[in-house]
């Protein structure tokens, strides 16, 4: 509880353009949900370096996502979106939790076993310990509740372990958080191959709807989008390309799978994909204009950068302190 309000964490990655699947799956409910709790919403820098990165690259993209972020409706006075590396309690927290955290859980993560394949040239132990970083993210702001798709679900869970095994020791440090799932969109796939999530760093960029792609690109991907030969648009997992498609148009018209195979009941896959790529336009364009307007306001955006930063580091600090203190390292004199 911050101010009488439950916490709530969510943090991106400054890598790769931010997809569809991004901003159904993670940015959209942070929206609709802020005003029921106190937000901390991070550009995880710091988690970006586990693979390698052109430094003004980088700095680029980060600015872009926090950009992004109030573009797509977070008001900064009322929400701390700041960037991770600003915040050395990130870093901090992650040391101490590293050592109450055992290989073989980590180990057992899914995505790092995927990078380590993927980077094979670049297993670094910041990829391996990934997700006690992020265990520190959230930890460190006391979350109830961490709004993120599925994808992130086993970090989410060994965040719990890690908090559960701390507290088991030192007694209520931490509060465990509880992970949020959107009703739709918590998994977004590929348009070119529904087996597998859409990615930020896919290689074919078909695949991928990115959040400045303009109109003609957006309808010229969905029209390409692979589905099937059943020629009915019904939401069921046998044709898996079509339910994606509709988890689309339902997640950004508001509709509901049911309504939608009745909307396009006797229609062809023509007709659905058409409409399922004009309801992602209506969604992408005013979100692109707010960010073309905010771009413009370079000492807008850096007084939020760092009045943001300064209110993270004060409410990190406080559970920092606690943690230092409880572990048993010397108090600071004053
Ligand atoms: P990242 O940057 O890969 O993704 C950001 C958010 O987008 C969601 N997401 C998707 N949702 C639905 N369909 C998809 N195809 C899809 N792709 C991505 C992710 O689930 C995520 O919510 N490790 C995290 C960042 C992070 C974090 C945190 C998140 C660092 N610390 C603390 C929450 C709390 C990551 O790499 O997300």
């Amino acid at each position: 509880m911050l101010d009488g309000k439950k916490v709530l964490f969510s943090g991106m990655q400054a890598t790769g353009n931010l997809t569809l699947g991004n901003y159904l799956g993670a940015l959209k409910n942070w929206v609709s949900i802020a005003d029921d709790y106190e937000t901390f919403y991070s550009v995880v820098d710091m988690h970006s370096i586990t693979i390698r990165q052109d430094p003004a690259e980088l700095r680029r993209r980060a600015r872009t996502l926090l950009t992004l972020y109030i573009a797509a409706g977070l008001d900064p006075e009322k929400n701390c979106i700041y960037y991770q590396s600003h915040v050395s309690g990130h870093a901090e927290l992650a040391w101490i939790l590293n050592c109450f955290t055992y290989m073989g859980e980590l180990n057992r993560m899914t995505q790092f076993k995927d990078k380590a394949a993927k980077h094979a040239d670049n297993i670094n132990a910041g990829l391996f310990t990934y997700p006690v970083l992020m265990a520190a993210d959230i930890l460190l702001y006391q979350a109830d509740v961490v709004p993120v798709g599925i994808d992130q679900m086993q970090h989410l869970e060994i965040t719990r372990d890690i908090a559960q095994r701390f507290n088991a020791i030192y007694g209520d440090v931490f509060t465990i958080p509880e992970v949020y799932l959107g009703k739709v969109g918590a998994k977004i796939m590929s348009l070119q191959d529904p087996a597998r999530k859409m990615s930020k760093s896919d290689e074919n960029p078909n695949g991928s709807i990115y959040l400045m792609d303009d109109p003609d690109t957006v309808i010229r991907k969905f029209k390409r989008a692979v589905t099937d030969s059943e020629a009915c648009v019904r939401y069921c997992d046998e044709q898996p390309g079509i339910h994606n498609l509709i988890d689309i148009y339902c997640a950004c018209t508001g509709r509901t799978p049911e309504e939608t195979e009745k909307e396009f009941d006797g229609k062809g896959y023509g007709d659905f994909k058409m409409a399922v790529g004009e309801a992602v336009v209506g969604v992408l364009k005013p979100l692109q204009e707010r960010f073309a307007d905010l771009q413009k306001n370079k000492d807008y955006l850096d007084g939020i950068i760092k009045a943001n930063a300064e209110k993270a580091q004060y409410v990190s600090n406080k559970t920092l302190r606690k943690v230092q203190k409880k572990i048993g390292f010397p108090e600071r004199v004053r």
